[in-house]
Formats: C-alpha cells, sequence, structure tokens
C-alpha cells in the first residue's frame, strides 16, 4: 500500500477542501494518506512514499507555508516525488490561468533542486463575503479527482528510489503516465 502524504496551505479554507477531495480520492484507492496543514509537519517526511503539496496564490506568491516546507524538508526530498498544485484563478478567462500557472512556475523556479512529478493549477474561490451568491467558485471537482486519480502511478519505485534512476512506472508523458504539466481546467 503505498503511503501518501498531503501537505496543503491555505488563507480562506478553499485549498484545504480541494486536499480533502484528493485525500478522498487516493484513499478510495486504497492508499494510506496523511491529511495535514504543511505548516504542522515538522518531522523528516523521508518515509512517505509520494508528497502533494498544494498552495494558494495571492498577489502573485504562493503561500509562505508551501515555501517554508519545501525549505524544511529539501533533505528528505531529494527521494520522495512531489506532486504540486497551486489555486487559482477566479475568472474563466485564459489570460488568468497563464498568469496563474507563471506564477506557480515563478515560484518553484526558487526551489531549483525540486523536479515535481506534476504540477497543476486548480479554480480558485473568492474569499467569504456577506453574500454567499456572490463568491466565485472554480474548482472544478471532477478535474481535480481525476488528477488525484493519477497520483498513485507516481509514487516512489520501492526498488529504485535513486532521483536519476528509471522507475518502474510509466513515465511522465509516456502511455499510461499523466502529464508532466497538467494545466487546470478552463471555462468555457
Ligand atoms: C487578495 C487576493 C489576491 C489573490 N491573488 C492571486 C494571484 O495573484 N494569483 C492567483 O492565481 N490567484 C490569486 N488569488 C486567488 C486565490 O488563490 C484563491 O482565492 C484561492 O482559492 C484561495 O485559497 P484559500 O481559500 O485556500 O486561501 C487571490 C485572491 C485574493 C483574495
Amino acid at each position: 500500500m503505498s503511503k501518501i502524504l498531503v501537505a496543503f496551505a491555505t488563507r480562506n479554507g478553499s485549498t484545504r477542501e480541494v486536499a480533502g477531495a484528493i485525500a478522498g480520492t487516493l484513499r478510495a484507492a486504497d492508499c494510506a494518506v496523511d491529511l495535514r496543514p504543511a505548516r504542522e509537519v515538522r518531522e523528516p517526511v523521508a518515509g512517505w512514499d509520494l508528497v502533494v503539496l498544494g498552495a494558494p496564490i495571492y498577489s502573485g506568491r504562493w503561500h509562505s507555508d508551501a515555501h517554508r516546507f519545501l525549505r524544511r524538508h529539501r533533505n528528505e526530498l531529494a527521494n520522495v516525488p512531489v506532486a504540486v498544485f497551486g489555486m487559482g484563478p477566479r475568472s474563466g478567462a485564459e489570460e488568468g490561468w497563464q498568469r496563474s500557472r507563471g506564477q506557480l512556475d515563478r515560484a518553484l523556479a526558487k526551489r531549483g533542486w525540486l523536479a515535481p512529478v506534476t504540477i497543476a493549477v486548480f479554480g480558485g474561490v473568492d474569499p467569504p463575503k456577506r453574500r454567499p451568491t456572490e463568491r466565485r467558485d472554480l474548482r472544478d471537482w471532477e478535474a481535480i479527482r481525476a488528477w488525484a486519480f493519477g497520483l498513485p502511478a507516481l509514487v516512489r519505485s520501492p526498488t529504485r528510489s535513486a532521483p536519476d534512476s528509471r522507475p518502474d512506472r510509466p513515465l511522465l508523458g509516456e502511455p499510461g503516465g499523466v502529464p508532466s504539466d497538467w494545466l487546470g481546467p478552463r471555462e468555457t
């Protein structure tokens, strides 16, 4: 059974709900999953077969808890695959999706040592307002679950864990693998 840590950062809760849906999908696929706020993960993460790290983008910056998580666990993450997601555009405009993706890419470029096995951008949610009907919510739960469904194929191989060795699973972009940089769903 694969052991997967789903670590998230959030300000207003929408990313926690997405992380929860991802954890639920993984559990349904018989994975042993721990769902935790990234800031609470202080112990080494070397024992996990995959780490999923998700956080929202605010004013062009990926949530600082996600950055701290990567700094804190840098050494162990050399040998643990990391799947990353960011949130999120709040309008269906293509430009907004590209902007968010660019912001996430720039955040990840600060961790030159990190080579995520997959990167996704999911639609975001407006912060709580007085009238909930005014709240935009671009989360596409089907797409989120579909992304999560592909994650077990990306776990660390039990026999070959060196970062530069070819894993036993399909590589990204190969038949049976998942796209290496899957940009989240767009609204038409
Ligand atoms: C003040 C503010 C600034 C934001 N800036 C960005 C941004 O620069 N890029 C982006 O992709 N999303 C941005 N967002 C959208 C958030 O990432 C989105 O609302 C997300 O769902 C928030 O996650 P949380 O509920 O887990 O805190 C912003 C949202 C707010 C309220």
